[in-house]
This record gives structure tokens, C-alpha cells and sequence, in this order.
């Protein structure tokens, strides 16, 4: 059973209601990327990635992507998947991305990862952004969570997404699996982080970044809050 947030990316888990759902949601995000890729030549980090379905697309509109995500099983799915095209999609593990990439990077993305790191692992994300960023380079943290908790906000923003994209049953039956799975157990034990916007941007500043609030929020959910920050 699922200890750490850490264990539970690691494990087999069902965050997304089914394979729909999962495409619209990285469809979204890769759009969101690319959006805010500043040149085609660009070395761009996709921080706690997940499953990235749409690297391929990603990387179409940059020079190099960075694939970092800490949990093994994920970064072996991921070679399987993208692993025949070395040099352009780069995947690494936390601590081999710190010993790669130094003052280099362009775009360093990290979206909705926050809520599952603890206070350390989070300074340890701002050393590791401001060490890789290139002196113009760019931070966006992107699906922060605010203190405020909103089960039922979570609740419908599902449900009108799924409506939206044709997976509302699934959306329903999801919601219910949900109420039974680890996720909602470690949500209740370890819980998950949550930021206020006026701290969260002092803390960047304390971390060497000049930073602000943008928006919209990458993603589906504009209740949840993005930053874009840049090293001083
Ligand atoms: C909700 S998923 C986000 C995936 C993707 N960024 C997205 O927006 O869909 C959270 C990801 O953060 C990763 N993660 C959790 N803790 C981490 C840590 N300490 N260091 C790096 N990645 C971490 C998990 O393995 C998981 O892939």
C-alpha cells in the first residue's frame, strides 16, 4: 500500500477515469507547453511529467525536452515510449537532471507536482530550477493548489470536463472509485501542499527568482493558481 505520494505515482494508479480522459488532459497541457516555448531551438524541462503522451509533439516545437519525473516506473515507461529518439527527448531521474543541465535551460515547466512535494523537496525544486536556467531562461509553475479546500470544485470541474470531452459516465464512475482508492486515503493521512500566492511568491524571491502570478493556469482547472518566475 501506498506510503508517500511518491509511491502511489510509482504504483499502478487510476487518476485518469479512463484512456479519454487521459488524452484530452495531455492534449491540453502539451498545447499549454508549446504555447510558452520562447524559440524552436529551445532546451525546455518538463519537471514531474508524468506519463507525457505528447512529448513527441512537444519536442516538435524545440530544440531538446527534458523528461524528469522521480518515480522509476514511470521514467522506464517512458524510455520504452520515446527512448528511439536519444538527444531530443532526454529522460532523467531528479538527480541526474541536476548533474546534466546547468545554466542551459530555457523553459523549465512544472505542472501540478507542487501539492505532492514537502517543504524540503520544494526548496530543493528552486535550487535545481535556478541552477539549470539559462540567465534568460523561464520558471512557470503551473496547477498550484491554494490553501482554500474545494472538494466539490474538484468534483464538478471533472464532471464539466468529462461532459465536454465525452467521458462523463466514466467521470461518474471515476469519482466513486476515487472515494474508495489510496489516493483519497493518502489525501486524508499525508495530505497535499497547498500555497498562498503572496508566500509562494516571496518564496521565489528568497530562492533568487523575480516572479508573478500569470494567467490563465495550464491545464483544465482555472481555480488553481500559475507563476512564471525569472533568475536574478
Ligand atoms: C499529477 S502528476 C503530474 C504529471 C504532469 N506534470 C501533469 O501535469 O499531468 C505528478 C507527477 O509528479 C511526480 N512527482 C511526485 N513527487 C515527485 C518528486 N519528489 N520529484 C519529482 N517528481 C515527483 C510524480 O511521479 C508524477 O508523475
Amino acid at each position: 500500500m501506498a506510503a508517500t505520494w511518491l509511491d502511489f505515482w510509482n504504483g499502478s494508479h487510476r487518476i485518469y477515469v479512463n484512456a479519454r480522459h487521459a488524452e484530452v488532459h495531455y492534449a491540453k497541457l502539451a498545447a499549454d507547453f508549446i504555447d510558452r516555448i520562447p524559440a524552436p531551438s529551445a532546451v525546455v524541462v518538463d519537471w514531474g511529467c508524468g506519463e507525457a503522451y505528447n512529448a513527441e509533439e512537444i519536442v516538435a516545437h524545440a530544440g531538446r525536452l527534458v523528461l524528469c519525473d522521480a518515480a522509476p516506473a514511470t521514467l522506464e515507461r517512458l524510455r520504452q515510449r520515446f527512448g528511439a529518439r536519444p538527444g531530443r527527448i532526454d529522460i532523467v531521474a531528479p538527480d541526474e537532471f541536476r548533474e546534466r543541465y546547468r545554466g542551459s535551460v530555457d523553459l523549465f515547466v512544472v505542472n501540478s507536482v507542487l501539492q505532492y512535494l514537502s517543504d524540503a523537496e520544494l526548496a530543493q525544486l528552486f535550487a535545481d530550477a535556478r541552477a539549470a536556467l539559462a540567465p534568460d531562461g523561464t520558471l512557470i509553475i503551473a496547477d498550484v493548489i491554494p490553501q482554500r479546500d474545494d472538494v466539490l470544485g474538484d468534483i464538478c470541474n471533472l464532471l464539466a470536463v468529462g461532459l465536454k470531452n465525452g467521458f462523463f459516465l466514466a467521470a461518474v464512475v471515476g469519482l466513486v472509485a476515487t472515494f474508495f482508492s489510496p489516493y483519497r486515503r493518502l489525501r486524508t493521512t499525508v495530505g497535499l501542499s497547498r500555497h498562498d500566492e503572496a508566500e509562494f511568491l516571496q518564496r521565489l524571491e528568497d530562492a533568487g527568482f523575480a516572479a508573478r502570478r500569470v494567467h490563465p493556469n495550464m491545464g483544465f482547472d482555472q481555480r488553481r493558481m500559475a507563476f512564471a518566475a525569472r533568475p536574478v
